[in-house]
């Protein structure tokens, strides 16, 4: 199952990723987890993201392309994926069209979580962050429920940041959308509601048995 979870910054996607992952046994492949993870690290790639990161800005598209190219192509997506992140520009879409094509599979479903930006801006301001595995959390949890790391904010999440994320989204990456509707694979599901009812959604969309509904 080759799944890609689409939405604004705030939406969502972490936090299904998540519940996909260990329900299904796929990877997890988050584009921004992995940026931060270079930064973290110190890496020559790292340096040059961290700025653009905490600015809300975009990584150049070459960089990214060759990021999910190389991640796409290791064993452990041979069974199935989920994309978060990516693609965030035109361009990074026309590129994972090419690679899916190389790889030799197709995207099974886009799902679309659709929140309004109030509610990204409630939900950004206090989101908490695992620095170890970078699972995301509700305001006001204490450590990761995974490894006991203390929480911490992120860089991005603070309130200058914020505003041009969601800027950079509505003007690069929501004609993104219109890219997959063409291809009649984009499931929209409404992202208000609890973590659990979001789920549900989810499921309900991915379908029991390989069934995708719109
Ligand atoms: P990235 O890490 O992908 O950030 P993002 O798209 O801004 O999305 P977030 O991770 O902030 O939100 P999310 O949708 O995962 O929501 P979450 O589940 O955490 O990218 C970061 C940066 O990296 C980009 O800005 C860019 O600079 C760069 N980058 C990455 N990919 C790139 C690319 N392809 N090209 C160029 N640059 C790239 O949930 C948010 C909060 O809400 C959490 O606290 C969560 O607990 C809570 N929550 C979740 N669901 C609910 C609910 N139903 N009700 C209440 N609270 C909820
Ligand atoms: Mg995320």
């Amino acid at each position: 199952m080759n799944l890609l979870l689409y939405g604004a910054p705030g939406s969502g996607k972490g936090t299904q990723a998540n519940m996909l992952r260990d329900r299904f046994g796929i990877p997890h492949i988050a584009t921004g987890d992995m940026l931060r993870a270079e930064i973290q690290a110190g890496t020559p790639l790292g340096l040059e993201a961290q700025p653009i990161l905490a600015r809300g800005q975009y990584v150049p598209d070459d960089i990214m392309i060759g990021m999910i190219r190389n991640r796409l192509g290791k064993p452990d997506c041979a069974g199935g994926f989920i994309i978060d992140g990516f693609p965030r520009t035109i361009p990074q879409a026309e590129a994972l069209d090419v690679l899916m094509h190389e790889l030799g599979c197709s995207l099974d479903r886009v799902l679309y979580l659709k929140v309004d930006v109030s509610e990204l801006l409630q939900r950004l301001s206090g989101r908490l962050v695992c620095p170890t595995c970078q699972r995301t959390y509700p305001p006001s949890t204490a450590a990761c429920a995974s490894d006991g790391t203390p929480l911490v904010q992120r860089d991005d999440d603070k309130a200058e940041a914020v505003r041009p994320r969601i800027e950079i989204y509505l003007s690069k990456t929501v004609p993104v959308l219109e890219h997959y509707r063409g291809a009649g694979i984009v499931s929209e599901i409404d992202g208000r509601g609890t973590i659990t009812e979001i789920t549900g959604r989810v499921l309900a969309a991915i379908g029991e048995n390989g069934r995708f509904h719109a």
